[in-house]
């Protein structure tokens, strides 16, 4: 079992990565000294898959358990299914001694995360993520939220999990496109900290696609000790942490446009980062061979790098609208070199568009 601290005061907490310990979990659980109740959060295939052993791994430390299901899928991330669990948590009198378990990918955890943070002013979470997307990435970091009709994320607040543990067996049932769709957010960090990481990446492709063990080790550890890195230098997202949006400024334009049913969150990402690189060149941060190096091992895992047809007013008008758009300034993460990007703020209209139309 490997274990990473994300050292953020009195908000710090472990990141455990290990194998088939679900049911031993309880030996984890010894700093939540207050918790006397503990309520999962899943889904019904999850649940199905992994819900028995998390369970005996929760009743091992004396917790009382009991679980809600949400059903799968984004469109699960709402206000009204958050609803569905405060209406258990207080139907069933549960205090500020409970503890919150998200079992499942980004969209549980973020929900459950999103639920910690509200219910009775916040009670303590820890993620159990299962999906590559949630073992690198969403699950650490304290990002919490809800989706709104009109865009996603809209609703949430910044609320630190009290554990993260990734239990690498958990990928074994992960159908191909989804550990893919995750591999997107492992090659983000390649690009923005770590030539190391994207070379291994260049070189173990096949290797990792077959989830081999000691690549699999490699790749989620590296990934999660660079996310650490970044959030603990910009817990609240001030500066320094948008460099891990690289790629998401086209991307969520993608997502947003195909009605965020065509694409899987990370082959827009991996899209976006294509593009992102090929404007980083175009402004001169960058050569040539990068934008290749880049695009080339997005396509060795699989994932897309070509942008779905749109016009390119489109593209725009969607950026603007991002969240993270302001005063009609789009800000991008460019690529300098495999392993060191610049936040630009302003990044002109005609610009942009020379690159979409490319
Ligand atoms: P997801 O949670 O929808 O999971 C993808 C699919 O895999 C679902 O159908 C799920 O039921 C299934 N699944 C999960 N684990 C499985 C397993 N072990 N075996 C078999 N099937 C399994 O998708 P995701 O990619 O994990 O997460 C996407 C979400 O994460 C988005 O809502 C995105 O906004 C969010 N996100 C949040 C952050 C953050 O910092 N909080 C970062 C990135 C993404
Ligand atoms: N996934 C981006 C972040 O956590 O900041």
């Amino acid at each position: 079992m490997k274990k990473l601290k994300i050292d953020l005061a009195d908000r710090s907490y472990d990141i455990l990565i290990g194998r088939n310990f679900l049911s031993r979990l309880g030996g984890h659980l010894s700093h939540l000294k207050s918790v006397r109740r503990a309520l999962v959060v899943t889904n019904p295939a999850i649940n199905k898959l992994y819900g028995k052993a998390l369970s005996e791994g929760l009743q091992s430390a004396g917790l009382a358990i009991e679980c809600v299901e949400i059903p799968e899928g984004e469109t699960h991330k709402t206000l009204q299914d958050a609803q569905t669990v405060y209406n258990h948590l207080i139907e069933n009198q549960y205090d500020r001694n409970t503890l919150l378990v998200a079992l499942g990918g980004g969209v549980i955890g973020d929900l459950t995360g999103f639920i910690a943070a509200t219910f009775l002013r916040g009670v303590p979470c820890i993620q159990i993520p299962t999906t590559l997307l949630s073992q690198v990435d969403s699950s650490v970091g304290g990002k919490t939220a809800v989706n709104h009709p009109k865009g996603k994320n809209l609703i949430g607040a910044f609320y630190q999990p009290r554990l993260v543990a990734i239990d690498l067996d958990t990928l074994s049932s992960l159908p191909p496109d989804e550990f893919r769709a995750g591999m997107a957010e492992v090659i983000k960090y390649g690009v923005i900290e770590d030539p190391k990481l994207f070379a291994f990446l260049e070189k173990n492709s096949e290797k990792i696609l077959n989830q081999d063990t000691q690549c699999l080790e490699t790749i989620i550890e590296t990934s999660c000790a660079i996310k650490a890195k970044v959030v603990e230098r910009d817990e609240r997202e001030s500066s320094y942490r948008m460099v891990l949006n690289f790629g998401h400024t086209i991307g969520h334009a993608v997502e947003a446009l195909t009605s965020y049913s065509q694409y899987k969150h990370g082959e827009a990402v991996a899209i976006g980062m294509v593009y992102a690189a090929k404007l980083s060149c175009q402004l001169g941060y960058c050569s040539e061979t990068v934008v290749q190096k880049i695009e080339a091992l997005v396509e060795q895992f699989g994932l897309p790098s070509r942008l779905p047809e749109f016009p390119v007013s489109e593209y725009i008008e969607t950026m603007y609208r991002d969240k993270k758009a302001h005063d009609r300034n789009i800000r991008f993460i460019l690529v300098k070199d495999i392993g060191t990007v610049e936040i630009v703020d302003r990044v002109a209209e005609a610009d942009l568009q020379k690159v979409l139309t490319a």
